[in-house]
């Protein structure tokens, strides 16, 4: 039998039927044997999957119609009246499966593969007939925009030059974000970082995602030092919660880190205290927005926007949403990084002409600024690129948080709850290993 967490949908969440339906749910379902598989599809045993803020926000997400994560798996067929598609989501995983029946010609049973999967113990995955090489495959979802291609990728370990099964937790973790993060940084740096900078802030800093672009900001500062460049010392400042203040700050990833009240407690915004804010009078600043908070948004871009202020925001991008709590609707897609690439590719010297005296948020999605770069980058280079900053991630990356692993559907299920019922939602310091599986059954547990 398989089991699949099942998430509410917010549109039914919201109806009138509303009382009948339960909330998170276990869904369980059978699961076809080889001969019942259909052609090109796969079943795969998922191991274990990671989970962070970033699923959270997949679910939040999960029905916009601009992201649409509850489309890219299906809930699984089942008896159980009360949780149907119309009902329920799934918010997908990243994670690590073993093939374990395939009526793929190209796909072995036991190969090892990384991807987007969902919360279970089983998927059945249908692989696209002609789209699989050596190091991937992918799972056509024609009714998703093309630039999910990213999503409907999956890597086969066994030819991934990333992959070593030793750091497979940390892929689960890192990978999904840790990408976003690189590729942020070298969207802005391909504007010369809009003309200059000598500021960086970034909001929710003790997230992976933030702390991982701060990072990225840094290796490419060492990088320029190593090359005898001397214009390369921008500061890295972070915004956090109280509780997560001294994580963030023992990470070592910024010169400074403050949490958000120090930031909005000043009553005299046009003036910020100067014994905190040791780098606020710096000119010119990038704002990094993880947190999505609107309320500390709007008084970054008070203070920024301010014709006393010393220091002017060159962009502000919005990265991440780690405030969005599941089922929220108020959020609106605003623009797309299509329309600021002309913006950022036709100048190194100034801000986006868009960015006037009140700071317009730019969105950054990874598989826009990919197709951008595919176009300009070979494969190979993409690639070098991409083996050089992992490498040095999982040298890193260690000691950043402790991995916290729980193994069962049920226990999975409670800590999913105890994460949407605490006011903080996740910590920073734990990086969350999860499998719906009773116990560690896919080999040797990364040892860290
Ligand atoms: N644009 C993209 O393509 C892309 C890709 C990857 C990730 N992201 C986004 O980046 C964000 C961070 O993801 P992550 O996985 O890196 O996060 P994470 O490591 O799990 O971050 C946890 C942090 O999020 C904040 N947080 C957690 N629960 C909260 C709650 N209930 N209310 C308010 N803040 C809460 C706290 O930070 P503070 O105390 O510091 O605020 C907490 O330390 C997510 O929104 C994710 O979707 C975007």
């Amino acid at each position: 039998m398989n089991s699949t967490l099942c998430f509410p949908r917010p549109s039914f969440s919201s109806s009138s039927e509303v009382s009948s339906v339960p909330r998170t749910s276990l869904l369980e379902s059978s699961i076809p044997d080889a001969e019942q598989l259909q052609r090109h599809c796969i079943l795969l045993k998922v191991d274990k999957f990671g989970w962070s803020a970033n699923n959270v926000t997949y679910q939040a997400l999960g029905e916009h119609p601009h992201f649409r994560y509850y489309d890219f798996h299906p809930i699984p067929t089942s008896s159980l009246a009360s949780v149907t598609p119309r009902t329920h989501g799934i918010v997908p995983v990243w994670g690590f499966g073993t093939v374990v029946a395939s009526a793929h010609p190209q796909v072995p049973v036991g190969e090892r593969l990384y991807g987007y999967f969902a919360p279970a113990k089983y998927l059945v995955l249908p692989i696209d007939e002609k789209d699989v090489n050596k190091h991937s495959m992918y799972v056509p979802r024609p009714h998703l925009p093309p630039d999910r291609r990213v999503y409907n990728q999956i890597q086969r370990c066994s030819t991934d030059p990333l992959y070593t099964r030793e750091t497979e937790d940390l892929t689960m973790l890192y990978r999904p974000l840790f990408w976003t993060s690189y590729w942020c940084e070298d969207w802005l740096a391909s504007s010369g970082y809009r003309g200059g900078c000598e500021g960086v802030l970034i909001s929710s800093a003790s997230s992976k995602t933030a702390f991982c672009l701060a990072y990225c900001f840094r290796m490419r500062a060492k990088k320029a030092r190593q090359r005898g460049s001397n214009n390369s010392s921008i500061r890295m400042v972070g915004l956090t919660s109280k509780g997560n203040l001294e994580f963030t700050k023992k990470l070592g990833l910024y010169d400074e880190v403050y949490d958000y009240d120090s930031f909005l407690f000043d009553e005299a915004f046009h003036a910020p205290r100067q014994t905190e804010w040791v780098s606020l009078t710096q000119p010119g600043w990038l704002y990094i927005d993880v947190a999505g908070n609107q309320s500390l948004n709007s008084k970054i871009y008070t203070h920024f926007a301010s014709p006393y202020a010393v220091s002017k925001l060159k962009a502000a991008i919005s990265l991440g949403m780690t405030n969005l709590a599941p089922g929220e609707k108020s959020f609106e897609w605003t623009t797309s990084l299509h329309t600021k690439a002309s913006d950022t590719a036709s100048t190194n010297n100034t801000a986006p002409s868009s960015l006037g005296f009140w700071p317009v948020a730019e969105q950054f999605f990874l598989p826009e600024w990919l197709a951008i770069r595919r176009l300009q980058l070979t494969p190979v280079q993409m690639l070098d690129m991409q083996t050089e900053a992992w490498s040095s991630l999982m040298r890193d990356c260690r000691s950043w948080v402790k991995l916290e692993y729980v193994y069962g559907g049920e226990r999975v299920k409670e800590a999913y709850e105890a994460m949407v019922g605490s006011s903080r939602g996740l910590g920073p310091d734990k990086g969350r290993i999860w499998s719906m599986w009773d116990e560690h059954t896919d080999g040797p547990r990364a040892r860290l």
